[in-house]
């Protein structure tokens, strides 16, 4: 039907030009598309959006549409496409990035639990590990790792899940962190809602232990965060927070440390304030990006 209202409109309009009068699209009869879409009862919206659809997704999601499965809508699925397409293009664009480390850099594909560190050298440890109730472990790791490699003094800031802050306090308290303060990191993106809690949230709590007695700089426990894409890394955090906490936290060449990577967000943020940096990232892709992008700090 769109290519023959296609068709059609290209006649109106080859017809209309040979006139030379000045016409609007309503008077040409209006766009295919929206022919199209009042004939089988859309707007054109929806038609735009269920063709991109139609030309793109996999034959289970049309399918699923066809039969009205209510776990999904032309309206998810257009946007999981959009989304897609976004991250290759981010991806495409950071492919072509040069690799070219600072010396301050360091950089490990593995997991932190494998990776040699010197005792007692880093000043900060800000992280953001895998906050699932299934991976609670994985901060107990942390704390092991922490209480070695942090110097004296040293702190950890570390994202947590809501539901899971006493569980981690208890957890780096029993290694020999002392938890010094809560931290709230106010999302810049989207709030989401927790049904089962009947909570809408807006805020991520970070929290601060340190090694035997913090001396630095005095900070803010509340940090507007500001939404940077997520294209490449569904969790990437912002450079908002970790710019703030190591400007105050740490000094020049001093040692700041991320065990948990990711896309290398708060390695950037340690290279532009001209701190050393050290970085571990298990996943490939994630860390192949982290490489590039701490690469090509402008
Ligand atoms: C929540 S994401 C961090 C996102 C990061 N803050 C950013 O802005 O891109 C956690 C990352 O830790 C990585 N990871 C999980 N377990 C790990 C481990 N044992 N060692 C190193 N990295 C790990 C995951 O692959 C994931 O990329």
């Amino acid at each position: 039907m769109l290519e023959i209202e296609q068709e059609l409109a290209k006649i109106r309009r080859e017809e209309h030009s040979k006139s030379n009068q000045p016409i609007s699209s309503n008077e040409l009869g209006g766009q295919a598309r929206d022919i199209v879409a009042k004939q089988i009862g859309m707007s054109g919206t929806t038609f735009e959006r269920a063709k991109k659809i139609i030309e793109n997704a996999p034959e289970e999601i049309k399918k699923k549409l066809r039969d009205n499965d209510i776990r999904t809508s032309i309206s998810k699925e257009y946007q999981n496409i959009v989304k897609a397409e976004k991250k290759e293009k981010r991806q495409n664009q950071i492919k072509e990035l040069q690799v070219n480390l600072p010396e301050k850099v360091t950089l490990h594909n593995s997991e932190f639990q494998k990776v040699f560190i010197e005792g007692n050298s880093v000043s900060l440890i800000i992280t953001d590990p895998l906050y699932h109730e299934k991976d609670i472990q994985l901060y107990d790791d942390l704390a092991v790792h922490a209480v070695r490699v942090l110097r004296e003094g040293g702190s950890l800031l570390c994202y947590a899940g809501h539901f899971a802050i006493s569980k981690i306090i208890t957890i780096m308290e029993g290694r020999g962190l002392k938890f010094n303060w809560p931290m709230a990191i106010i999302h810049g993106g989207p709030t989401s809602a927790i049904f089962g809690r009947k909570v809408l949230v807006g805020y991520m709590p970070m929290l601060w232990f340190v090694k035997g007695k913090y001396e630095g700089e005095m900070v803010r426990d509340v940090i507007k965060s500001e939404f940077q894409g997520n294209e490449l890394h569904k969790w990437a955090k912002s450079t908002v927070e970790s710019d703030y906490f190591i400007k105050y936290m740490t000094i020049e060449n001093e040692i700041v440390y991320d065990p948990f990577m990711g896309q290398g967000t708060f390695g950037i943020s340690a290279v532009k304030q001209n701190r050393q940096f050290i970085g571990c990232e298990v996943n490939s892709e994630h860390f192949e990006n982290a490489r590039r992008l701490i690469s090509n700090i402008s």
